[in-house]
Formats: C-alpha cells, sequence, structure tokens
C-alpha cells in the first residue's frame, strides 16, 4: 500500500495483503487483508499508531522512508497481537528516541511476545492524553476486543477513532476508504462473527462508552477506513443486539447418504412453514460463511452420522466452533442416524455449553432414515416454527 494521506498530518503506512488465504492458520480469507498503520504527526511530536504483519516488514518501512519519517516520538500500541505489535522491535532499533505507549496489561503482553525492553514504554490508563503540539491522543481502555488488553486511541482534533481489531474487516482493496458499503459491510460482519461474536457483552459496552465521542471518521487496523462511522457503528449495533431472525443454520455431514437425505427433507419442511434456511455440508464448507450465519440464525440444527459411537469428526468442529463463538441463537437441535448404537447426540449437545439455548427433541434415525423418521423432521420443523412463532421471530 502506498502513503494516504487520510487527514493534514495523519497518513496510513501499513500495507495491503492480496495473497493471504489463511489467518491463525484457521480462518479463511477470501478477500486477502490488510494491516493498517498510521503516522499522525503534530507540530511537536510524532506518534506511529500500531504497526504491521512481520511479513510485510518492507513494505512498511518503506512507506516510513517515502514520508521522510526521521523521528517517531511515540509507537502507540493497541493491541499486542503480532499482526499489529510485530515490527515493534524494528522500529525501536530504528528510531531509538521512540517509546512505546500502551496500557499495563499489553505492556506485559508485548513483553511476552516480543524482545521490547521495560525502559521502552510508557504506560497510560483510561482517558489520559498525550499532547503532539497541534494534535492530541487520547486512550480509552477497552478490553475484550478481541484480547484482554485492548484500547482504543482518539485523535481529539480531526475526530479520528483508532480501534484497531475492532470495526475492522480482512478486506484488501485499492479503495482506501468504505466506498462500497455493501462489500465492506459483508467482510466486516464475517470478521464480527469469526473475531469479535464471543465478546458482544463488552462490544456494548464499549459502544456505549463511544456515545460521548465526536467520531468524523474510524480507521481500523484491517481494512478499509470509515469515513462514514454511523455505517459500520450501525452494523455493528444491529449484530450485538438481542434479535434474531427467522433462520435455521443446518450443518451437517454424511457418509452413505441417510444425513444427506434427512437434512435434505428438513430444509425443504422449514422452508414450506416460511423459515430461512442455511444448509452446510461441512465437508465443503468456509468456516467463515458459517460464523456470519451464526450472528443471526434463531435455530442451530446440527447434523451428523455416527462413527466409532460418537458424532463425526466434521460435526464435532462445527460444534466446537459454534461453542467458542458464544452466538445469540435460542433454539439448538441435532439430526442424524446411527448403525447399530452410539451416543452421538449426547456427545454434540455436550459440546454446546456455552449457548443460552432450549434444545429440542433431536431426530436420529437407525440405518437409512423410515417414513417415521421423515415425520419426525416434521415435527420438528413445526416446534421449531412455533417456538419461533411464540418468541416473536417472523423475519
Ligand atoms: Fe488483527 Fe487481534 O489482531
Amino acid at each position: 500500500m502506498a502513503v494516504q494521506n487520510i487527514k493534514p498530518g495523519v497518513y496510513c503506512v501499513g500495507a495491503i495483503d492480496w495473497d493471504r488465504r489463511l489467518f491463525d492458520e484457521l480462518i479463511p480469507l477470501p478477500d486477502g487483508t490488510t494491516y493498517n498503520a498510521y503516522i499522525v504527526q503534530g507540530s511537536e511530536k510524532t506518534a506511529l499508531i500500531d504497526t504491521v504483519d512481520p511479513t510485510k516488514e518492507q513494505e512498511f518501512f518503506n512507506n516510513l522512508t517515502a514520508l521522510d519519517i526521521a523521528r517517531i516520538d511515540y509507537v502507540i500500541t493497541n493491541h499486542a497481537e503480532q499482526d499489529h505489535s510485530g515490527v515493534i522491535p524494528r522500529v525501536l532499533e530504528r528510531y531509538p528516541e521512540a517509546m512505546v505507549v500502551t496500557n499495563e496489561k499489553c505492556k506485559t503482553f508485548t513483553m511476552e511476545h516480543l524482545p521490547v525492553p521495560g525502559g521502552r514504554f510508557k504506560v497510560v490508563k483510561d482517558g489520559d492524553t498525550l499532547p503532539l503540539g497541534n494534535k492530541t491522543l487520547s486512550f480509552i481502555i477497552a478490553p475484550w476486543v478481541h484480547w484482554p488488553e485492548t484500547m482504543l486511541t482518539y485523535l481529539k482534533e480531526d475526530r479520528i477513532l483508532f480501534p484497531c481489531d475492532l470495526f475492522g474487516s480482512h478486506l484488501a482493496s485499492s479503495d482506501i476508504l468504505s466506498v462500497d458499503e455493501g462489500h465492506v459491510y459483508r467482510a466486516a460482519k464475517r470478521y464480527y462473527a469469526e473475531i469479535m461474536m464471543p465478546f458482544r457483552t463488552m462490544i456494548k459496552k464499549h459502544i456505549a462508552t463511544l456515545q460521548k465521542y465526536e467520531i468524523a471518521m474510524i480507521a481500523p487496523s484491517h481494512g478499509p477506513i470509515h469515513d462514514n462511522p454511523g455505517f459500520i457503528i450501525n452494523a455493528y449495533r444491529e449484530w450485538i443486539s438481542d434479535d434474531v431472525k427467522n433462520e435455521v443454520l443446518l450443518p451437517y455431514v454424511s457418509m452413505h447418504g441417510s444425513v444427506h437425505r434427512m437434512a435434505g427433507y428438513f430444509t425443504e419442511e422449514l422452508m414450506k412453514r416460511n423459515i430461512k434456511v442455511l444448509p452446510f455440508n461441512l465437508t465443503n464448507t468456509d468456516i467463515g460463511e458459517l460464523a456470519m450465519a451464526l450472528v443471526d440464525a434463531a435455530t442451530i440444527v446440527i447434523g451428523s452420522p455416527t462413527v466409532l459411537t460418537g458424532p463425526h469428526p466434521a460435526a464435532v468442529y462445527a460444534a466446537y466452533l459454534t461453542n467458542a463463538l458464544r452466538p445469540k441463537t435460542r433454539f439448538a437441535s441435532i439430526i442424524g442416524s446411527y448403525g447399530w448404537a452410539g451416543k452421538m447426540p449426547e456427545t454434540l449437545q455436550s459440546m454446546l455449553g456455552n449457548l443460552k439455548v432450549e434444545v429440542l427433541d433431536p431426530v436420529i434415525a437407525r440405518g437409512d432414515p423410515k417414513p417415521n423418521d421423515f415425520k419426525k423432521l416434521q415435527r420438528l420443523a413445526e416446534d421449531i416454527l412455533k417456538k419461533h412463532q411464540e418468541s416473536k421471530i417472523t423475519t
């Protein structure tokens, strides 16, 4: 990414990673990502807000050279994860006067992850300010977005919020600003689902705190900058709300076709009742799409055959991921099959302990599903309809 001037004295000096297709060796990145870092030049001091992933170090330093940055006084570290902090040791080598400015917990985390000596830190607390001359930074301690040490930085004169991961998206784009809001919405929702959803209670508090700040621009550390902050804040308000949609998420796996037939039949029964269904055949599923579907669905039904007396490992993976992401889903059930014996439904249900769901009676067929099993699938679809209607979940 070439240097981008986003306001007088404020520059984006980060890097675009067009080719990255996996993050944390877990999360698919269909659109690549960016690591945004920002230079804020005041009349007296210069601050760098976050750095980049070490794989993009050279590009980042080329940007600092292009901008002719001879001195950095402060390296603001909003978050210790290495895709933002990883180049701090090299920045401190190149700019020996620079101090790392962060909160106490982030200082500890940074020192545990990177070779940064304790004497190079300036520790700040919630509400502290850092004058740069004609510009002023202030700090909002905002834990759990998505690590316990996270904080947000606010540039008062330009009304820019630098929230690091919060409000970000894994989206490589030549548009530095959020121009195509439809595309950014999907990328940001995917990012929220994969990274932020387990912390929605904390995010509610942080968004309430931000109400007292005038914000003209949100400059996250992944993806495009939001020059219409209301767009992304309102999207987050929708995702973190307690509202769910008249949707059933149906991740399933089938070995010899029994569960596949059950999933197909069940999908049609739900559709007949005007319930939106999102089936995911787990042998070929982008887990980011699955996570996104979890943001809104009122109900999840997991489909699995029985393998070695338990659930299929692909179904275990879906259940584990769902449980870890803690969606606001209200109802859950299980459909599937077994050959001779096993505890498939009990095992899957026990894996969803983080969810505050009412579990509806599973439908488990012995071998090939028979007419009576299809009747039970009708009954489950009817139960879901009733539960959604009783809870006034109609759209
Ligand atoms: Fe983009 Fe939590 O790092």
